[in-house]
């Protein structure tokens, strides 16, 4: 394989393996400064072996105010004034979602992993793209999907997976969160254009990304897009029904207009009911797993979560990351399918905009995969477009 990351190169002249090499090994970009790229650069810090060594972003009073929180030595203004001043192993891309697929593609043609902030693309089209970039250039791609991570969610995964809890039969995925007209000022958010979906794709997402990660393949979905409160283009509310290829049905909604918010997951299998109520991340204590009657005590002892606990988040998801990358082994399975939440979702607007059922196999579909934009029915009082009649 040809040296053309950094850290190879690096890795190289010194004559060690990745996994023997002392700090720096990993040399860390984040591109966009608002809000979340905070959030990246501490997990960074945490991390030994990572050097947050630059940051671009054309707002200079983003810009300023990150390089001055985090001690970043180089700043720019572009993506590419920085790929073509600094030799950049990883980066991390934090900006509004349109900018997602062409900014990981620079990256990848650069030599440079890419840790792309939810969503990855503004349509499967282009998130397929991007995939093909990574496999060329022999890099990484990473969907920030931090929920997955934590000791909690691997504990669930490996008692589903083993089949201990048996087959999951029914679920419930709701991202119940609240949001004021003031989070939608921002000028990306709210249109199809420029934020690619509504609650569902923004909010939800984190939700549904988790379920699937959990029960696996999905198969068939149905949807319902609603528009109840908030002077945007897209959807403030969705309901579905989730297939999953084992034959589990899931109810899903998403929304912003929960004045109590919380994010919830329940499962219920054959042997067990699984259960997490959460807001924006999750420890041990917002799990739950209640035996079904009949199943002795020492086995539901078994399933009990483990003692050493890491609460799941962007500092979780990056110490499973980026060790893997500097030892040399790429992406983590921790982030494997990284398409599969924008999948479903795709199928949520089309069977919005279809009104029918959308099986995974539709979409392989080129016509399907090109975007997210689907019709919103209009809940709120006075609007021409009301909920359908009867
Ligand atoms: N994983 C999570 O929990 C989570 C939380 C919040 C946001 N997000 C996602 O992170 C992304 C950014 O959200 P945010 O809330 O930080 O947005 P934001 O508006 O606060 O910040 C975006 C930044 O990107 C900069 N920017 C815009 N175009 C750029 C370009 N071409 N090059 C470089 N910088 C550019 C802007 O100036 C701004 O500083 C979105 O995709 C959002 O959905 C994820």
């Amino acid at each position: 394989m040809s040296l053309s990351s950094p850290v190879e190169k690096r890795s190289a002249q010194r004559g060690t393996a990745p996994a023997e090499r002392t700090a720096p090994l990993l040399r860390a970009a984040i591109l966009g400064t608002g809000g979340v790229a905070h959030l990246h650069a501490a997990a960074l810090r945490s991390l030994s072996g990572v050097e947050l060594v630059a940051a671009a972003d054309p707002s200079a009073e983003h810009l300023a105010a990150f390089a001055e929180a985090h001690a970043v030595p180089f700043r720019y203004t572009t993506l590419e004034e920085l790929l073509a001043a600094q030799p950049i192993d990883v980066l991390h891309v934090c900006t509004p979602p349109g900018g997602h697929a062409d900014q990981s593609i620079a990256a990848f043609a650069a030599g440079a992993h890419v840790v792309v902030e939810k969503p990855a693309a503004l349509s499967l089209t282009a998130l397929d793209t991007m995939t093909r970039a990574a496999g060329a250039a022999g890099r990484g791609l990473a969907v920030v999907f931090q929920q997955r991570s934590g000791t909690a969610a691997a504990h669930v995964k490996a008692l589903l997976d083993s089949g201990a809890l048996g087959r999951p039969l029914s679920a419930l995925c709701q991202t119940h969160w609240y949001r004021t007209a003031e989070y939608f000022a921002v000028p990306w958010r709210g249109t199809w254009a420029t934020e690619g979906g509504g609650t569902t794709l923004s909010h939800g997402s984190h939700q549904i990304d988790l379920l699937a990660y959990l029960l696996g393949e999905w198969s068939a979905v149905h949807a319902t897009m609603w528009r109840q409160q908030h002077d945007v283009e897209t959807e403030d509310l969705s309901h579905g029904s989730l297939v999953f290829a084992s034959g589990a049905v899931a109810s899903v909604v998403s929304t912003v207009l929960a004045p109590r918010e919380s994010s919830l997951l329940r499962i219920d299998t054959e042997r067990a009911t699984i259960e997490l109520e959460h807001l924006y991340g999750h420890g041990h204590a917002h799990w739950r797993i209640t035996p079904a009657p009949g199943v002795d005590e020492e086995t539901s002892a078994s399933w009990d979560l483990p003692e050493q606990e890491i609460p799941s988040g962007h500092d979780a998801l990056f110490a499973e990351i980026h060790p893997s990358l500097i030892a040399g082994r790429g992406m983590p399975g921790l982030v494997a399918h990284p398409a599969r939440a924008l999948e479903i979702i795709t199928g949520m607007y089309v069977s919005a905009r279809e009104g029918r059922w959308v099986s995974r196999a539709d979409l392989t579909d080129p016509a399907l995969r090109g975007g997210l934009a689907a019709p919103v029915i209009d809940g709120r009082p006075g609007t021409p477009a009301g909920p359908p009649a009867g």
